[in-house]
């Protein structure tokens, strides 16, 4: 049976790639940001994940506004990456868990999410950044993956109660895989950023930290906002806090907080981490 041990949410910038290329982790802009990930990286190295289900965008790298699916979810044996214009170094093929996909596809499906199914997608630094962030180092990380994307491009966008459901949707699903798998629930993107327009540079802490202490106790009090409050409230881009929604969601009841960090800014975003651990870890197949 699956154990859902738990979920990590964190902030995607590209730059974060390039930082770690350039080996600035202990720089003075850089520090309070990876100083944020070694706690979260013991807590995963205790947990031992075999899969990680990863709610996360794409941003124009395999999906753009010709054909804009509102949720996507990868069924592939490996996803590549490709070089999306950042300037930063492409990483090896990621390896899917394409069984476990589609078992979270049929749960999607029976809860009436009329998915795209993608044999075959690339992923962005979305799901890239926070992998290396959790696993550092030359290898490739150690989990398979079922990336989820999820539009935040092109209006209208899902709602956070959308967001929600999917993410309940997905936790039925793995509270019925009937394999001996480890899974950790990833949410990328956020938390407060616009990258353009007139509020380009906006981000919103008080907001942010609301949000992430929402997550904890009471996440279904971020389900009464539409996307368009996110939008004020978070900046044009910090609808990606709708990943984190989804992720918690999917985790359902109790949980503890393992870590966070929150720092302002990040290139243009405001870089948040949250690690929950699951308190009822087991799964029961129905
Ligand atoms: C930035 C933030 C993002 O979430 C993203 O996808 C791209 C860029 C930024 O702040 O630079
Ligand atoms: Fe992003």
């Amino acid at each position: 049976m699956a154990t859902v041990v738990g979920s990590v949410m964190t902030s995607h910038v590209p730059a974060i790639g390039r930082a770690i290329a350039k080996g600035l982790q202990q720089d003075p802009y850089w520090k309070p940001f990876f100083d944020g990930y070694p706690p979260v990286r013991r807590w995963l190295a205790q947990a031992k994940p075999d899969v990680a289900v990863v709610f996360y965008q794409d941003h124009g790298l395999n999906f753009f506004l010709d054909a804009m699916p509102t949720f996507a979810v990868g069924a592939a044996a490996e996803y590549v990456n490709a070089d999306e214009g950042w300037g930063i170094p492409t990483v090896a093929p990621i390896r899917g868990d394409a069984s476990l996909s589609w078992h979270v596809i049929e749960q999607l499906v029976a809860d009436e999410f009329d998915v795209t199914t993608c044999q075959r997608m690339k992923v962005d630094h979305a799901l890239t950044l926070p992998l290396a962030l959790f696993w550092p180092g030359e290898g490739p990380p150690p989990v398979r993956v079922v990336p989820i994307a999820m539009n935040h491009v092109q209006h209208p966008l899902p709602s956070p109660k959308r967001a929600y459901a999917l993410g309940e949707s997905v936790g039925r699903a793995l509270a019925t895989w009937d394999a001996d798998v480890r899974v950790v629930v990833v949410g990328t993107g956020g938390l407060s950023h616009q990258l353009d327009g007139q509020r380009a540079g906006f981000i919103n802490k008080p907001f942010d930290l609301m949000c992430m202490d929402a997550l904890v106790d009471e996440p279904r009090k971020l389900t009464k906002y539409s996307a368009l409050d996110i939008v004020r409230e978070a900046g044009a881009q910090g609808t990606e806090l709708m990943a984190w929604i989804a992720a918690r969601a999917a985790l359902g009841g109790r949980v503890s907080k393992v870590h966070s960090n929150y720092h302002v800014p990040i290139s243009n975003t405001a870089a948040g981490l949250l690690a929950l651990a699951n308190d009822a870890p087991l799964s029961r197949a129905a």
